[in-house]
Formats: structure tokens, C-alpha cells, sequence
């Protein structure tokens, strides 16, 4: 029969280094010496069978509470992880949320400005449209001046070109009475005496001639006989010196054309002009237009005229 050797020592290496306690090793110890006392091998090897299950069994426990030690482990760090990586997660998300809100009031502010804009063009348009409306307007109106004008000069130069025609013809008439008659015809006199007691439509006879070109004017009868057709310019000048009213006229022919009044206050003077187309012929004079009118003599009464232009 082979000894049985040292199973205690055995199982206590193998117990020692599977990190069994101090206690339990004891209780191994003991355990063992009880067993090497007992001699029946039947025995033996039930109980030898039986320790070896018990090891067995207690190193699968070990083995497992290592093992659920380990995962525990891991599973704590896994959720440190888990945590550190949610928290992580909760700030990105914080941030994309700010960020997110950022953009959309930036997509808000950028919808603004585009709906702005495009309100903005609108009205460009339509003001662009309108100064080209204005534009064309302009431009008609341009046109329609352009038109106006070309017409005016033309109408401008046919005035100029008649007038030229004109003048022609009116010098031409001029040369030829100037070989027959004397060019100027100018007259300028006035009172030698005084006038008293006038009546109605008597002639005011200024005596004293001082010019009388072309010998037109009639002292005696103090009167203008046109010598020829043209116009002419007179003018007269009167001092009363009745503190009455009094009127005096120049006529042409019958024909009243100028007046001269004088109110009641004495050695006043009235004075008048009168331009006048005339035919050769007619007759212009000084005349009273009421009864008992006076005049005071000298250059203070004066009756003037001449020949203007023949056309
Ligand atoms: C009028 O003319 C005459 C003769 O020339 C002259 O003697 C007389 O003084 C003149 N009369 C006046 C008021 O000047």
C-alpha cells in the first residue's frame, strides 16, 4: 500500500495560494490530521473525495466573487464613464441647443433682411419704372419743344425776311419822294400874344416859328397840313392863366386826338403828345373845346411835330 503523502501540505500550498484565511486553514489543518488518524481506505477515499468537492466548490466561489469583484469593478468605472460621458453629452447638447437657437434667430434675422431687401427692390423697381415713365415724358416734351422752336424760327426769320422786304420797299419809297420832296418834315412853335375869350373849336395860333422843315406848318393859320402819308408825333404844351377850367384839344381833320385839361387854379401848365398815322392832306391843329378859354403867350405854350417814319 503507498503511503499517503502529505495531502495535507498539498491542499495547503493549493489553499495558501488561492489566498484562502488563516482561520479556514486551521479548520484544513485539523480536518487532515483527523483523516490521517482514520486507517479505513473505504473511508479515506469518500473523505478525500468529499474535501476535494468541498475545495472545488469553495475555489469556484472565490473564483466567482473574484470575478463579480472584477465585473463590479469594471461595471462602476463603465458607469463613471457612462456618467462622465453623459455629462459631456448634456453640455454638447446645452451648447448645439444654444447653438441651434443662435441659428435659428440668425435664419429669423437673415428672413428679415431678405424680405426687407426684396420690399426695398420692389420699390426700386418701382421708382426706376416711374423715372423711366418720367424719363419718356421728358423726352416727349424735349421733342414737342424741339418742334415748337424749329417752328418759331421759322416763323422768326419769314417775320425777319418781311420786315427786310419791308424796310426795303419803305427806303426804296423813301429815295424816290426824296428827289421830290424835302426829307425832313419838323415844325416847333409857340405863343407871340396872349389868347383871350377862345370859343368852341378856334384855332390856338402859335405865331412865332422857331424850326419848320419842309414847310408843313402855317403860322398864320396855325395849322399842320401833312405833307405826306407816314407817322407822325406831336405834342403840346399850354399855360392858362384864368383861375377857370378849361379844355383844349389836338385835332386831325375833325377828328379830336388829344386832350388838354387845366383846373382852376392859375398860371398852369397842361401838356399832351399824340403819335399818329396820317394821310397826306389832313389837317392837325391846337383848338379851344369850350367858350371863353385864355392862353398865356411865350415858350410856356408851345405846339411841336414831326414826321416819324413814311411806313
Ligand atoms: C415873336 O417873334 C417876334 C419877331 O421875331 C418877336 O419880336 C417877338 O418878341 C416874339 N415874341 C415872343 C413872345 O417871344
Amino acid at each position: 500500500m503507498e503511503p499517503f503523502v502529505d495531502p495535507g501540505k498539498k491542499f495547503e500550498t493549493k489553499e495558501t495560494y488561492t489566498g484562502l484565511s488563516t482561520s479556514k486553514l486551521t479548520c484544513i489543518t485539523c480536518i487532515s490530521k483527523w483523516f490521517l488518524r482514520n486507517q479505513n481506505i473505504v473511508f479515506r477515499s469518500v473523505l478525500t473525495s468529499l474535501v476535494f468537492v468541498i475545495f472545488v466548490l469553495i475555489a469556484i466561489r472565490n473564483g466567482q466573487d473574484g470575478l463579480s469583484r472584477e465585473v463590479s469593478f469594471r461595471l462602476t468605472s463603465l458607469e463613471n464613464t457612462v456618467g462622465d460621458l453623459t455629462q459631456k453629452f448634456l453640455e454638447e447638447k446645452h451648447r448645439a441647443d444654444t447653438l441651434f437657437q443662435q441659428l435659428t434667430s440668425l435664419e429669423n434675422t437673415v428672413g428679415y433682411v431678405t424680405q426687407k431687401f426684396l420690399e426695398e427692390k420692389h420699390r426700386a423697381d418701382k421708382l426706376f419704372q416711374q423715372l423711366t415713365s418720367l424719363e419718356n415724358t421728358v423726352g416727349d416734351i424735349t421733342q414737342m419743344f424741339l418742334e415748337e422752336k424749329h417752328r418759331a424760327d421759322k416763323l422768326f426769320q419769314q417775320l425777319e425776311k418781311s420786315r427786310v422786304k419791308r424796310r426795303h420797299n419803305c427806303h426804296k419809297a423813301h429815295d424816290q419822294t426824296q428827289t421830290n420832296v424835302a426829307t425832313s418834315v419838323a415844325f416847333s412853335a409857340y405863343l407871340a400874344r396872349d389868347l383871350d375869350n377862345l370859343g368852341p373849336d378856334q384855332t390856338v395860333i402859335f405865331e412865332n416859328v422857331t424850326l419848320n422843315d419842309g414847310n408843313a406848318y402855317n403860322p398864320l393859320l396855325g395849322t399842320f397840313h401833312v405833307p405826306r402819308a407816314g407817322m407822325y408825333f406831336f405834342t403840346v404844351t399850354l399855360q392858362s392863366f384864368q383861375k377857370r377850367r378849361q379844355w383844349f384839344t389836338l385835332v386831325a381833320d375833325r377828328q379830336m386826338q388829344t386832350e388838354l385839361l387845366f383846373y382852376p387854379f392859375g398860371h398852369q401848365m397842361a401838356t399832351n403828345t399824340a403819335v399818329l398815322r396820317l394821310n397826306e392832306g389832313q389837317i392837325v391843329r391846337v383848338a379851344a373845346s369850350e367858350k371863353g378859354v385864355s392862353l398865356q403867350n411865350g415858350y410856356t405854350s408851345k405846339f411841336s411835330g414831326f414826321l416819324m417814319n413814311e411806313c
